[in-house]
């Protein structure tokens, strides 16, 4: 029986696994701290002298208190600002300043995290799993006559499923019935945990008619990429994490071949992608659609994304392709 008032709204998995962006790297200076509320939790996220970044529960493992409110990075750990233990990204003790004996229990809950190109991924898996995915690549990050880091909008908080938002790349008639496009093409190649996708079509942005041509990749749940040719070749990110139960933040940021300002290729994006918003505000999961031929891919993308939810057997690698067109 679904439940339309609590939680996803009817949506039956709970959260996916994989690699989830929770920040940029130039939020984050060596020896800085913020404190996060991802996956349903509260977490520290620090950067060590080094540089090195780690994720751990925001509530230390000693008695409790806030890592984040008034902790401080010692040289590669995150002194507790309590009675000052030290937590290393691992999550393991290194020091505790008024006992020589660390407790072989002295460890508290850490993600694993990858920092690349100019993003910090970490790794949810709601039994604790190791990763078994890797982490996204990004297109064009660091080419010559690029810009040189990402310029993002502001996060927009959604009370769709992070599954939601990813089933909207596949989903061939709203482009034209919701955003407006004519004459679409869409094309999508499921491949192990990634699916690739094409956008063709005709757009109109700012009195402008064009050609749109978008081609993507979702890594998992959390993070699609595509790159765009137009006045200015882009390639923009959407990062898709969990937040808490019935709420997932969706937030976009690019980088264009050439410098300076980004406001043009971000208003085009948010243009293009803010009709989803107000359909996400409200929507449920329908666990049992009724859908016509013309739908696209829905029902393939729910078979590839059980494989990121730990109580379902993982599919077999596909690596169908199908073309939708509509008009
Ligand atoms: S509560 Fe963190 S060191 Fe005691
Ligand atoms: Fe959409």
């Amino acid at each position: 029986m679904q439940s339309e008032s609590r939680g996803f709204r009817g949506f039956p998995f709970g959260m996916p696994s994989g690699w989830f962006r929770v920040a940029y790297s130039h939020d984050l200076e060596a020896g800085g701290i913020e404190t996060l509320e991802y996956f349903g939790r509260e977490m520290v996220l620090f950067r060590t002298a080094t540089g090195r970044p780690g994720l751990l529960d925001a509530y230390c493992a000693h008695l409790g208190a806030h890592l984040g409110s008034g902790g401080h990075v010692e040289g590669e750990a995150l002194a507790c600002p309590f009675h000052g233990w030290r937590w290393t990204p691992e999550g393991s003790c290194s020091a505790i300043p008024y006992c020589e004996r660390i407790p072989t229990t002295a460890r508290t809950r850490s993600w694993p995290v990858s920092e690349r190109c100019g993003m910090i991924f970490a790794w949810y898996d709601s039994e604790g799993r190791a990763p078994f995915l890797d982490p996204p690549e990004i297109p064009r990050w660091g080419e010559p006559g690029w810009t040189r880091d990402w310029t993002a909008r502001p996060a927009t908080q959604v009370a769709a499923h992070p599954q939601d938002v990813g089933e909207n790349g596949v989903d061939a008639p709203h482009l034209a019935h919701l955003h407006g496009m004519q004459a679409v093409r869409l094309a999508v190649d499921f491949e192990g945990p990634r699916f690739h996708w094409l956008i063709e079509g005709n757009y109109e942005f700012d009195g402008d008619h064009f050609q749109l041509r978008i081609d993507g990749i979702n890594h998992g749940l959390g993070f699609s990429v595509f790159e765009r040719s137009g006045k200015r070749d882009t390639v923009a990110c959407v990062s898709i994490t969990p937040v808490r139960e019935g709420c997932t933040e969706v937030q976009i940021a690019a980088i264009a071949e050439g410098d300076g300002d980004m406001t043009d290729e971000l208003d085009e994006l948010d243009d293009f992608l803010g009709p989803d918003v107000p359909i996400f505000q409200r929507k449920i999961y329908r666990a049992d659609p009724i859908l016509c031929e013309n739908d696209g891919h829905v029902a393939e993308f729910r078979r590839w994304a059980r494989q990121f939810y730990p109580a379902v057997p993982r599919p077999q690698d596909s690596g169908r392709r199908a073309v939708v067109a509509t008009s």
